[in-house]
């Protein structure tokens, strides 16, 4: 795995970068009101400017579909960039380096070499596809064109043992490397041979188009079909996504990506004109994938044999799938008449009437329920709560929200109970935020905190340390205080960094895009003020402690003291 980047220099970054210059050059900005700028939003289909950009905040939100996050995300979202290509790209643009953070405690990282021994490996294959005759024809039996063996680097690995071997394993350093990136298989001896021998070679790209490691196909029958490379240091079956490299370049916008099972469906789909096909590696797709996916994409249709076998195949998919429906995310099950896979069908029936059939894919909701209803007896009473039980365990899978809600709400309906009685969350997705409700004043807390995502350099107004306070999210103040006191030159947009995937970034957003109709001199005074009253809660917490406590065992000398103070000050 990559090294991590240390955080001192994303902080650095972020502070250097312009988000206004960086969002203008690919989506023109008009300037509209104080330091916002407003755009036609670029990750939703609108005619009026939801999108906006926040100079002072250095943060872009969109109104309508609440896309939003600082320079990075939006290289994230509108580049389909992955976040550490992200702030390569960022640091390159304004000529900062990213520095080496110790490496003691990681993985080794992969040496670069290792992408530069398979690229040759890969070259070295084409070169032999484009020599073998017999290999050329099996392509072309199977209805490829030249074209998309080029586009998806086929190659071919000649039959004999040692060919990669030879060639590019000429001292031991140079066998230890190809060992490492799996082209090698050890003997008993101690000795080496090729993995890949006689076959058609398809390397598998992950989606920058580096090559991390190859599928190798059987021409004629024989076991195994296909042979892939092992989990190496550069590949993890787990995370890569074959075809999705192809499909990054042919589409600005992925509507909807398609996963498939085996390398030959999506380079028939391809050719086919259908250039949004993925496949997983010999492996079910797991969350990971998806979220991968979903980076890309709001829609995910998943393809599978329509036997029995593929429709166990799709319900485990299903179950992968439900931590990660977020609202927003769609996901559909497509299954295929028997005897097809995605290769042959599409080249039977074409293009078109290919995409009708992905129209007509299932959506989760019936899939879920069809299916659930197939594994018992809605007859019977038994079978009923069998039902309800079993629906009720998957649903809670789901992450809170609308989706969610609508599911138990359906299963409610099939099964004609009350949604209550389904042990259903608390039907109210608008809840207000949770970390700031309290009974004494929530909105001094939820102001100040607010005031200081949106603007950190209020924090050197105070000039004292806050009183402890018990009340749900004051923690969180004092260590928001204390991030940007530590780091100096704070924005939004760092600040959202600074959290990246943990809880408390989404508690950012929200807090960043609380709108105050403060007029902008009025800014630091209701800031203060804000922290005036938590003080003021502060002492009255003291204060009930001190009579709670005067009541049961009794005041000391100095308590006693210090509660007539705190008394006569609240009255003054
Ligand atoms: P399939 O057996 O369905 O083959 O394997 P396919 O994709 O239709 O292949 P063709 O059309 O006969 O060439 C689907 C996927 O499962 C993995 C491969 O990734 C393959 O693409 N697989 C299959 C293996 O890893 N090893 C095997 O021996 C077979
Ligand atoms: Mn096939």
């Amino acid at each position: 795995m990559a090294e991590r980047i240390p955080r001192e220099f994303i902080h650095q970054l972020l502070n250097r970068i312009e988000i206004i210059d960086l969002i203008d050059s690919r989506v023109p900005l008009k300037k509209k009101s104080g330091n916002n700028y407003f755009a036609c939003c670029p990750f939703h289909t609108e005619k009026s400017a939801s999108f906006s950009v926040s100079q002072s905040k250095q943060f872009y939100h969109c109104f309508g579909c609440g896309a939003h996050g600082n320079a990075i995300d939006f290289l994230m979202q509108f580049d389909h960039m992955e976040f550490r290509d992200a702030i390569e790209t960022l640091a390159k643009q304004i000529g900062m380096e990213i520095p080496h953070e110790s490496r003691a405690l990681e993985k080794p990282a992969a040496s670069p070499s290792l992408y530069d021994l398979l690229e040759k490996i890969s070259k070295f294959y084409q070169v032999q596809l484009r020599e073998t005759s017999r290999a050329i024809e099996y392509l072309k039996n199977r209805g490829l064109s030249g074209q998309i063996a080029k586009d998806f680097s086929l190659g071919f690995a000649p039959p004999g043992w040692d060919h990669v071997l030879q060639q590019f394993g000429k001292n031991s350093l140079l066998k230890q490397q190809l060992l490492e990136a799996g082209m090698l298989i050890k003997k008993e001896d101690g000795g080496h041979y090729d993995r890949f021998r006689d076959r058609i070679m398809f390397p598998i790209q992950d989606r920058r188009g580096r090559i991390i490691g190859f599928g190798g196909r059987i021409l004629d029958k024989g076991e195994p079909k296909y042979l892939n490379s092992p989990e190496t240091p550069l590949f993890q079956k787990g995370h890569e996504l074959y075809g999705l490299y192809q499909a990054l370049k042919a589409n600005r916008q992925l509507k909807q990506v398609l996963i498939v099972e085996g390398y030959m469906d999506v380079i028939a789909l391809f050719q086919n004109d259908i250039t949004y096909a993925v496949a997983t590696l010999g492996t079910a797709t797991t969350a990971f994938h998806l979220q991968r996916l979903f980076r890309y994409t709001s829609e995910i249709i998943f393809c599978f044999d329509g036997d029995q076998a593929g429709r166990t195949a799709a319900w485990r998919a299903l179950l992968v799938t439900l931590p990660v429906m977020t609202d927003g995310v769609q996901i559909r099950f497509m299954f295929l008449p028997d005897g097809e896979d995605p290769d042959t069908l599409v080249r039977k029936i074409g293009k078109d009437a290919f995409e009708k059939q992905l129209a007509n894919a299932l959506t989760i909701a019936d899939f879920f329920f069809h299916n659930l209803a197939t594994q018992t007896d809605l007859q019977s009473t038994d079978g009923r709560a069998r039902y309800v039980k079993l629906a009720t365990e998957h649903l809670n899978q789901l992450p809170d929200g609308i989706f969610k809600k609508m599911m138990f709400e359906e299963l409610a309906k099939k099964t004609r109970m009350k949604v209550e009685q389904l042990n259903a969350p608390k039907p109210s997705p608008s809840q207000p935020q949770r970390t700031m409700r309290t009974t004494r004043s929530p909105s001094a807390l939820r102001l100040a905190t607010s005031l200081l995502v949106q603007q950190p350099e209020l924090a050197q107004f105070l000039t004292e340390p806050l009183p402890k306070i018990d009340i749900k999210g004051f923690d969180f103040l004092l260590q928001l205080l204390t991030v940007i006191q530590q780091n100096p030159g704070m924005t939004t947009a760092s600040l959202k960094e600074f959290w990246r995937d943990q809880p408390e970034e989404q508690l950012i957003v929200k807090l960043a895009q609380i709108e105050h109709m403060i007029p902008e001199k009025g800014i630091k005074n209701e800031f203060l003020g804000a922290i005036q009253r938590l003080k003021k809660i502060a002492n009255e917490q003291v204060i009930e402690r001190l009579l709670n406590q005067a009541a049961q065992q009794g005041l000391s000398q100095e308590e006693k003291l210090q509660l007539n103070e705190l008394i006569n000050n609240k009255e003054s």
